[in-house]
């Protein structure tokens, strides 16, 4: 198996967890390389579900090593309880779940940042999962972060924190007239999750790097989409990480040479949740039809997911930054429902023919989507193992998508346990 990188082609939630999961069976080391807790993967194995915000989806098979990589920011509580749920549920975790010694560790003062300024942002709010996420890279980048090695060094942690909570608790009360934060209980809390975490805690540079050397199979797991990422996405209204899947490298600690190949996940039609231009939206009765049939709900926040047809002028972007070699097209029976689909093919801005998905979201905002409408197949797939076996109709879909964004259907899923996968070549 060459190895792989799975990001999401669309707005996050494309069905990324349930790929990698399939995947692993032939895989040895699951990574996870960018965001947070705002990420929900969900993955189902036979009659148990497991919603994931930072364990890779590839720990739900025995044996297979899961890295959690240094461009992710962690919330530590979040990942024990994870822990917890696991091996609550008979699945063995020693020698194989690793936490990057350098990776940023999400803080109280994160959470109460992001909150509070999403409020005071009205009707400019971005609409945030609440997690945290853009405050911890916000320090990271500024170099006032805490890494999750420095939750082992008592001493120093206690410096750095007395000296990093003063500074925010001037911006969360002066700016926002929010409540200040006590460094003594963020100290104690931090240094006991420090403790629990410590077993995992390696340089986890060094063993994927090892693991490379030795011919080993890896999967990096994406998290969000490409249209979230924080240069090619919908800027402002994007997460604060890198989703596109350069960014496994730098959030892992390997080169470009490392990978080989590149699956872009996307749903058979499009949703995004949080605020920001969708410009194939639906907002009528085909909108709530997908949300329906779909269960278009957030895993990490339970909010309604917006929703609306495929754009393949939006994917063909995330094929082109992402350099795509495959597709992974996900929740294609929940097009088993519809008399007639519509894909957008291209935009038109001002009078012109727009191809490629606008880099400013001024254009993106003002894009109106021209589509091609195919009929649909009412019948349903879920039961489908064979590209063979699916409706013609369905098979004329799938391969007009392919052509639209010039880029090689690889997996095609029709629900979400394991077994209802199609792979093709890849
Ligand atoms: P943040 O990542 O919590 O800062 O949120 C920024 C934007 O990214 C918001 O629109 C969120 O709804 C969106 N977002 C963050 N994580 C996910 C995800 O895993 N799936 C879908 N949207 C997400």
């Amino acid at each position: 198996m060459p190895n792989r990188v799975v990001v999401g082609a669309q707005w996050g939630d494309e069905g990324k967890a349930k790929i990698v999961d399939f995947l692993t069976e032939e895989a040895d080391l699951v990574i996870r390389f960018q965001g947070g807790a705002n990420a929900g993967h969900t993955v189902e194995v036979g009659d148990q579900k497991f919603i994931f915000h930072l364990i890779p989806a590839g720990i739900m098979h025995p044996g297979k090593q899961c890295v959690i990589g240094n461009g992710v920011v962690l919330d530590p509580a979040q990942v024990l309880n994870e822990i917890d749920e696991v091996r609550s549920k008979g699945f063995d975790l020693d020698g194989r779940l690793w936490i990057a010694e350098n990776a940023q560790v999400v803080l109280p003062y994160h959470k109460v940042l992001d909150q509070l300024k999403e409020k005071a942002a009205g009707k400019a709010a971005i609409g945030t999962t609440g997690r945290g996420i853009g405050p911890a890279y916000y320090d990271k980048v500024n170099r006032t972060g805490i890494r999750v090695g420095d939750l082992l060094e008592e001493a120093s942690l206690r410096e750095k924190l007395t000296r990093h909570v003063a500074s925010h608790n001037e911006t969360i009360q002066k700016m926002y007239g929010g409540e200040p934060l006590s460094a003594d209980a963020i100290f104690a809390e931090y240094r006991e999750l420090g403790r629990r975490i410590a077993p995992y805690v390696a340089d986890t540079v060094a063993i994927i790097n090892s693991a490379l050397k030795q011919g080993k199979r890896l999967i990096f797991e994406g998290a969000q989409g490409t249209v979230l990422d924080v240069d090619h996405g919908t800027y402002p209204f994007v997460t604060s990480s890198n989703t596109v899947a350069a960014a496994a490298c730098v959030g892992s600690g390997v080169g470009p040479t490392a990978i080989q190949q590149v699956i872009g996940v996307v749903k058979a039609y499009t949703t995004r949740v949080g605020n920001g231009p969708f410009p194939t939206e639906e907002l009528g009765a085909i909108g709530k039809e997908l949300r329906l049939v779909g269960h278009e709900y957030g895993a990490t926040t339970g909010r309604e997911r917006r929703c609306g047809w495929f754009d393949a002028v939006l994917v063909r972007r995330a094929a082109m930054v992402n350099g795509l070699t495959h597709l992974a097209i996900t929740k294609m029976d929940v097009m088993d429902a519809f008399d007639e689909i519509q894909v957008c093919t291209h935009y038109e801005l001002d009078g012109r023919r727009l191809d490629q998905f606008p880099s400013q979201i001024s254009a993106v905002e003002r894009v109106k989507p021209i589509y091609e409408t195919m009929p649909g197949w009412k019948s349903p797939t879920v039961e489908v193992r064979e590209w063979k076996d699916l409706p013609e109709n369905a098979r004329k879909y799938l391969t007009r998508i392919a052509d639209l964004l010039e880029v090689p259907i690889g997996i095609i899923s029709l629900g979400p346990k394991r077994h209802q996968t199609i792979q093709l070549e890849m």
